[in-house]
């Protein structure tokens, strides 16, 4: 008989801004789909009542929590303040996930159990084999393919889908990474974190994954964030090369 294993407390963090459309249903069909996991929603003081239908969520059920925080200060520091809370509370893993839809909550068991010992995090990839998208215009697949293969050319993070938003990640990663240093405030966090997991040796693995653009609701992908990701990874590509290149000059 194989060793039980001890059940592990997960948490799946969801931020959200202006998502009273699509936030009910995606309670509903994780909590369906991963009914051990909690769920914490970070809202960003939604003026379309989103922070109301979170806490009406949570006083329906024991598993779901709040975080409300004032005006909209974007994914970055929203997944911050999601995981310190998270870490706070003591759960073993910490998941990340959209509130449009676009992530389907019955393909959240397969990141967990891809989140092996030995893995560090886990990301649902829509660029590997198998994984796809659905209904998401041709302008957003060709930023999203071009943003990770600059990525792949500047950071070499070794992942076909470094701005993905679907992962898990075990607790203990997380809390090897100084959060206050954290700065990216969109969607770049994502690569700032697989960046950062990577740096401490981490590992990394991604499983194929269907995204499945929204039916309702907006985007709140910017150019403000484009951009922001833009200079970020060049940054960070321009720093990883000087110190291969002092790493080089020292060695002889
Ligand atoms: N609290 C908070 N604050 N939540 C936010 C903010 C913010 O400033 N901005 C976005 N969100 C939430 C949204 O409400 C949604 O639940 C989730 O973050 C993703 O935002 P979307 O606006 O739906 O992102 P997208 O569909 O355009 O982008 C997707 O692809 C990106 C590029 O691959 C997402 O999967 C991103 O995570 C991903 O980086
Ligand atoms: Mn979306």
């Amino acid at each position: 008989m194989p060793a039980e294993q001890p059940a592990r407390r997960t948490v799946v963090v969801i931020p959200t801004y202006n998502e009273s459309l699509t936030l009910p249903t995606t309670l509903a069909r994780l909590r369906a789909a991963v009914p051990a996991a909690d769920v914490l929603v970070v809202d960003d003081g939604s003026p379309d009542g989103t922070g109301a239908l979170a806490d009406a969520a949570a006083a329906a059920d024991d598993a779901v929590h709040v975080l409300h925080r004032s005006g909209k200060q974007g994914l970055g520091s929203a997944y911050v303040a999601g995981f310190r809370w998270a870490l706070e509370q003591g759960y073993d893993v910490v998941c990340e996930m959209d509130a449009d839809g676009s992530h389907l909550p019955e393909e959240m068991p397969r990141l967990l159990a891809a989140l092996e010992e030995g893995v560090d995090l886990v990301i649902g990839s829509r660029w590997v084999p198998g994984g796809a998208v659905q209904n998401w215009p041709r302008s957003r697949q060709v930023l999203s393919r071009g943003g990770n293969t600059y990525t792949r050319l500047m950071l070499d993070l070794g992942v076909a889908d470094a701005t993905a938003g679907f992962r898990a990640f075990r607790a203990e990663t997380l809390r090897a990474i100084e959060l206050g240093a954290v700065a990216s405030q969109g969607y770049c966090f994502q690569v700032d974190m697989t960046m950062r997991v990577r740096a401490g040796g981490g590992v990394v693995r991604e499983v194929p994954i269907t995204f499945v653009e929204r039916e309702a609701g907006e985007s709140k992908m910017s150019r403000a964030i484009v951009s922001e990701a833009l200079w970020r990874v060049t940054v960070w590509g321009v720093q990883k090369r000087g110190r291969q290149l002092l790493g080089l000059i020292r060695r002889r």
